[in-house]
């Protein structure tokens, strides 16, 4: 995998990658609403399986960027199932000192331009908590609309937000 834009790298994920992804997923105000902060040795088993097996067919990358080379986010697309439904998620994640610069907009863009030309999906969807709001706003500059509100596994209400082909 690999999409490129005018700041940011998307890629395979490397061994040296593992660190930065990592702090991002034990990060607490990143994962505030993602379901909180995961579990260090369950992430490094976790990406060691995705180095040695290589990503699923749905699935998260780092997100590098070009300036400092560093590993900023961690983003993509994943298959969920949404009340009884097959839907294919656009996950953004980036970590905190590169928020508000307009990077999750810019590789979201490219990820979905690249779902909807490459591999031919007709339809995204992003799970929403409310109350992230800047999540919400980036979704709407991707695109995407308010479809409904949708009860999750655990009995959470999360906004689905849904951009069509
Ligand atoms: C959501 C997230 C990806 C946004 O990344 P980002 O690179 O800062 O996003 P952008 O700069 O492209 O756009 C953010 C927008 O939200 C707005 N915003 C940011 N924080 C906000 C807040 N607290 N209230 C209202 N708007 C806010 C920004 O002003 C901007 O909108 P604008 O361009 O209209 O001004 C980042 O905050 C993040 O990684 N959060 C934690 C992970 C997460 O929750 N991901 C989404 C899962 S559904």
């Amino acid at each position: 995998m690999r999409i490129a834009t005018p700041r940011l790298l998307l890629r395979d994920t490397r061994a040296e990658d593992i660190p930065a992804l990592i702090a991002l997923w034990t990060d607490a105000e990143v994962t505030r609403y993602m379901g909180g902060p995961r579990r260090p040795a369950h992430l490094r088993e976790a990406f060691e399986q995705t180095l040695a097996q290589g990503p699923d067919r749905y699935d998260l990358y780092p997100v590098i960027e070009v300036a400092s080379g560093t590993v900023v986010g961690h983003c993509g697309l994943l298959d969920k199932e949404i009340e009884g439904a097959l839907e294919i998620e656009l996950v953004y994640v980036l970590a905190r000192p590169c928020w508000g610069r307009g990077y999750a907009t810019e590789i979201a863009r490219a990820i979905a331009q690249d779902a909807f030309t490459r591999q031919g999906l007709r339809r995204l969807v992003a799970l929403i908590e409310p109350g992230n709001v800047a999540s919400e706003r980036v979704a709407a500059k991707v695109g995407m609309e308010l479809e409904r509100e949708v009860l999750r596994p655990g009995g959470h209400l999360m906004r689905l937000y849904a951009l069509n082909a």
